[in-house]
């Protein structure tokens, strides 16, 4: 199987885990080496591979799984990731992706940041519209024989309640630590501001207790037709 940006492998490594045999391929390479270490732990063998969603260097009909985890969802251009994800998976195989939904908590996050961050280049087509049934079946269209979308939610926790969520991120998500670097002094005290107003009204967490804030997405399952 060929797990598309893969990051540190959260999904190649449980694919492992069931005794597949793994490519887990990213953008950036940096993220193998949490993964790599993973592996070695846990005596898993995963080829780790650099690489663009929307240019796989893969050969066609390649694997029987392709799977992307809230990854190839960031490429700019859809219908070439659509299209690589065709192409590398082999005639009756499957194709699974994770994509936030099209009008989850994601899209209010995204909008806190849209406002700090320089506008995306035109031609670029917003991560949301992967978690679109309709979109979704443009993108596959007549080469998957089945597509199976379910929607569903994941919570994600952190210390600190909507501070301590804040502060998280900052620290650690890549897009965002970005967005605060690029800021002056004023503006990343706004950002900070609607941040922790983002955090705090969408927390469900115990009071005093971690932050807990739920993400809709969905789970998109498609065979490709066979031969
Ligand atoms: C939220 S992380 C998800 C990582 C992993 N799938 C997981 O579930 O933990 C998003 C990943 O997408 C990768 N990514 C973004 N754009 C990409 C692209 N055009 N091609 C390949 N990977 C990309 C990032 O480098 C990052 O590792």
């Amino acid at each position: 199987m060929l797990d598309v940006a893969a990051g540190s492998g959260n999904t190649a490594l449980r694919a492992a885990e069931t005794g597949a045999s793994v490519v887990a391929s990213d953008l950036t390479p940096e993220n193998f080496a949490a993964g790599r270490l993973a592996a070695e732990r846990a005596g898993l063998q995963i080829d780790w591979v650099e690489a663009d969603a929307e240019d796989l260097p893969f050969a066609d009909a390649e694997f029987d799984v392709i799977t992307s985890s809230v990854g190839a969802m960031w490429a700019p251009d859809h219908q070439r990731v659509a299209d690589e994800l065709v192409r590398v998976c082999r005639p009756g195989g499957t194709i699974g992706m994770i994509n936030f939904a099209a009008d989850g908590l994601l899209a209010d996050l995204l909008k806190v940041f849209a406002d700090y961050a320089p506008p995306p280049p035109p031609w670029a087509s917003s991560p949301l519209l992967w978690g679109d049934p309709d979109n979704l079946s443009q993108l596959f269209g007549d080469r998957v024989s089945t597509l199976e979308i379910s929607p569903s939610i994941y919570t994600e926790r952190v210390p600190g309640g909507p501070l301590g969520y804040c502060e998280y991120y900052k620290q650690f998500f890549g897009p965002v630590a970005a967005t605060y670097a690029a800021l002056p002094a004023e503006q990343a005290a706004a950002l900070d501001r609607d941040f922790l107003s983002f955090a705090a009204k969408n927390n469900t967490g115990p009071e005093n207790g971690p932050a807990e804030l739920r993400y809709q997405y969905v789970r998109v399952i498609a065979r490709t037709v066979a031969r």
